[in-house]
């Protein structure tokens, strides 16, 4: 049938004890797997996340679910077209991004099913949605949990060939550019599952995490910074490319992660017309402007030198 969800990934970092605790922090459900290593749960996609040790920060692995062994047939036969090594399983293919090096798995995996969230209710004029009652945005008080893992972006130094391993290997689909930087690819309804940025050197750039709606991205945010200020990098603000309300916040070894709600979905390929943005539509809609920090991290340039900030 198809490809269905970015439904995995495992991030290299040098300091597993303290991210883990920044992720458990973030929402997710942190559980210690028999090796040792650190899982992390969402609510609604299960295991969607590992840390492991690496010296450098880094993408080490993202799976991609597939619906059945005849779509991972054909990734393997469209990968060997491009030239590209793999590794092949009776469910599941393995091969590297030639270019920033991150493991990429196509394996046999069920659907996640998303049970419906109840709507939430915003009065407009002429539209009472809710009557009588404060807004539950501000009622709620529980921690933001992220409902499933959304994308990965990654910094690469050749965008046209991380693309065509996305595009024309695995078999993501274009949903829009942005004009000489990058190409925003899903690999499911949701606009984007992979960005493909242009960087100086690749890089894992950020992870991005779905919550119920906008109150949550801002609630989520603002119980992160609470004790931690140094941790914003961006937010609260809506993306031009896939719509989404966004707020990106940044994880102790440098990684940032994204807390998002209403993105685009498309569900007709023939329907969607992807569109080259240009400026600063390739960035945001709306929001305060972004920082230079944003596109390049504070730690690119050790990155560059191969030099490594201390843990
Ligand atoms: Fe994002």
């Amino acid at each position: 049938m198809a490809l269905h969800q970015l439904s995995h990934l495992v991030i290299g970092v040098p300091n597993v004890e303290e991210t883990a605790e920044y992720y458990i922090e973030f929402g997710l459900t942190g559980v210690r797997t028999e090796a040792g290593e650190w899982g992390f749960h969402t609510l609604d996609g299960g295991e969607q996340l590992r840390l492991v040790h690496s010296p450098v920060r880094r993408l080490v692995e993202m799976t991609v679910a597939a619906d059945d062994r005849d779509d991972v047939g054909r990734v393997t036969r469209r990968l060997g077209g491009l030239g590209v090594e793999v590794t092949k399983g009776v469910n599941r293919v393995v091969a590297v991004e030639p270019v920033t090096g991150a493991r990429v798995v196509v394996a046999v995996e069920p659907r996640l099913d998303q049970l419906a969230v109840r709507p939430t209710p915003y009065n407009g004029p002429g539209r009472l949605e809710r009557i009588n009652v404060r807004a539950p945005g501000i009622e709620r008080v529980g921690q933001v949990r992220p409902r499933k893992l959304g994308h990965v972006v990654l910094g690469t130094t050749d965008v046209a060939t991380t693309e065509r391993f996305f595009l024309d290997g695995i078999g993501f689909r274009l949903s829009d550019r942005i004009a000489g930087a990058g190409a925003f690819m899903r690999c499911s309804t949701d606009h984007h599952n992979v960005l493909a940025l242009a960087a100086p050197v690749s890089f894992l750039h950020h992870t991005s995490w779905q919550v119920d709606d906008v109150d949550e991205v801002g609630r989520g945010a603002m119980a992160m910074l609470e004790d931690h200020p140094e941790r914003h990098v961006w937010g609260l603000g809506r993306h031009h490319a896939g719509s989404n309300f966004f707020w990106y916040l940044k994880d102790p070894a440098g990684n940032f992660s994204e807390y998002y709600s209403d993105m685009d979905c498309v569900l007709d390929d023939q329907i969607w017309t992807p569109q080259t943005l240009e400026g600063a539509k390739g960035l945001f809609s709306w929001g305060p402007p972004p920082p230079p920090s944003f596109l390049h991290p504070e730690d690119l340039a050790a990155m560059m030198t191969g030099a490594h900030a201390p843990s």
